[in-house]
């Protein structure tokens, strides 16, 4: 039996409440993960995660230690309090990234000061270069780096990585993704942090679907360019509402992507998304199509409690659901659940396997295994997913001048 994780997220947005808490709550129950600390910029998201009945009815009795404390004015900022946090926990525990996007590398850099391997939102990064430097500190400290790119762990993606590299559709040549978030996002702590300057809806979702071409295939991507439609959140902010991007392969392959925040509130998405993709084979073509927004499940409420508010929903069981099971609550269930916990059995394993090691061959022992999670490419880690930094990088580059090509490498 593995010794829980102590485990920190920092971040207590969006996507703490949707997924990670969720699938944290459940690695606690299942022994994998032992005290759970949060720590957000106020006290105010934690508050909220504390309250949320979604969480208190599928998790009844368990608990995070919040930080800052409840007590504290829910306005009141703690940007550094994090380092604090971090600098407290026991070596080589477990902390999850989840912050907006241009706070990542100093969140990762700090976790790995602090000895603690490390789960990340994507995009880990947004420059290569520091993909690189988190990639080798890592590396010399002996640290698991893990990127949350769920869309590998997709029942659909991992068939399909399967079946291109037996070569049963021949080689990628045309594609297209998209990934509409819905309208509601603008409304949302969104406003404060998607500016023209820092993202955009490429650089956000659209990363996930040139990861998960890369994760099909293996091709590189070699060439992108990115235009934008700029609007205004409720706030009166400037952000790139919508985006549409290009990114050529080392193949020649060509792949469209188009994503916004802008799918409406009341359709019965809650978003939309899919993949289609063409390929040459001798004689004949092949393709690959993904419909990512309609699973084959649509629901109508008799009152408008679908997300949204809407009152028909195309309801996907694939991403993360709580649902009944042989046990007290809900339990997650789908490649949002399966993605975290991937990362976070990958740390108790390798801790597991060094226990009582002399540091020496600990360190030996954990940079072999982690070199094996690495040559796999299932999880994404920053040796095998950096090009993700490349393309946004080039992405940011590109549309900041309006969607000149940029290349990559
Ligand atoms: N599909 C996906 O993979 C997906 C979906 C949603 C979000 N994300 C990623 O997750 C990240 C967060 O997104 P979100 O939707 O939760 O955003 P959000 O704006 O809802 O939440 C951000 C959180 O970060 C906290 N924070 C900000 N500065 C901090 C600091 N200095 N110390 C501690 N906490 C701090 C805030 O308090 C807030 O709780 C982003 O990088 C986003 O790209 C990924």
């Amino acid at each position: 039996m593995n010794e829980p994780l102590q485990l920190t997220i920092v971040g207590g947005g969006m996507i703490t409440a949707d997924q990670l808490l969720p699938s944290i709550y459940h690695l606690q129950r299942t022994g994998a993960v032992g005290d759970i600390t949060i720590c957000a910029l106020n006290s105010a998201p934690l508050a909220a995660l504390r309250d949320d009945p979604g969480l208190a009815a599928a998790f009844p009795g368990q608990r995070f230690i919040p930080r800052p404390s409840f007590d504290q004015p829910a306005d009141r900022q703690f940007p550094g309090l994090y380092r604090e946090v971090l600098a407290g926990m026991p070596k080589r525990q477990a902390v999850v990234v989840a912050v907006p996007d241009h706070l990542h590398y100093e969140t990762v850099k700090a976790a790995l000061a602090a000895d603690q391997h490390v789960l990340s939102v994507k995009p880990l990064v947004l420059r290569h270069a520091e993909a690189l430097e988190i990639e080798a500190v890592a590396r010399e400290r002996g640290l698991f780096v893990g990127v949350e790119y769920h869309k590998r762990f997709d029942r659909r993606s991992l068939v399909a990585r399967r079946a291109y590299r037996e070569g049963r559709f021949g080689s990628f040549a045309m594609g297209e993704a998209k990934l509409i978030e819905p309208y509601y996002y603008r409304s949302s702590n969104f406003q404060n942090w998607f500016t023209v300057d820092r993202t955009d809806p490429f650089t956000y979702i659209g990363c996930h679907y040139v990861d998960l071409v890369y994760f099909i295939t293996g091709l590189r991507p070699v060439e992108v360019s990115l235009q934008g439609v700029r609007g205004r959140f409720p706030n009166g902010n400037e952000g790139f509402l919508w985006s549409h991007g290009r990114v050529r392969w080392e193949n020649g392959a060509l792949l469209s992507v188009v994503n916004g925040l802008g799918y409406p509130d009341l359709a019965a998405g809650s978003n939309d998304q899919g993949l289609v993709m063409f390929c040459e084979g001798d004689g004949r073509s092949g393709m690959i199509r993904h419909d990512d927004h309609d699973r084959g499940v649509g629901y109508a409420y008799l009152d408008g409690t679908g997300p949204g508010g809407s009152h028909f929903n195309y309801v996907s069981p694939d991403y993360l659901k709580l649902v009944p099971w042989d046990g007290p609550g809900f339990r997650p269930v789908g490649y949002g659940y399966d993605s975290v916990e991937a990362s976070i059995l990958t740390m108790a394993r390798i801790e597991a396997a060094v226990r009582g090691m002399d540091p020496a061959r600990s360190l030996a022992e954990r940079r072999r295994l982690l070199a094996e999670v690495d040559a796999r490419g299932i999880i994404a880690t920053p040796a095998n997913s950096a090009v993700n930094e490349q393309v946004v990088e080039a992405a940011r580059e590109s549309i900041l001048s309006d969607g000149t090509t940029v290349k990559i490498g």
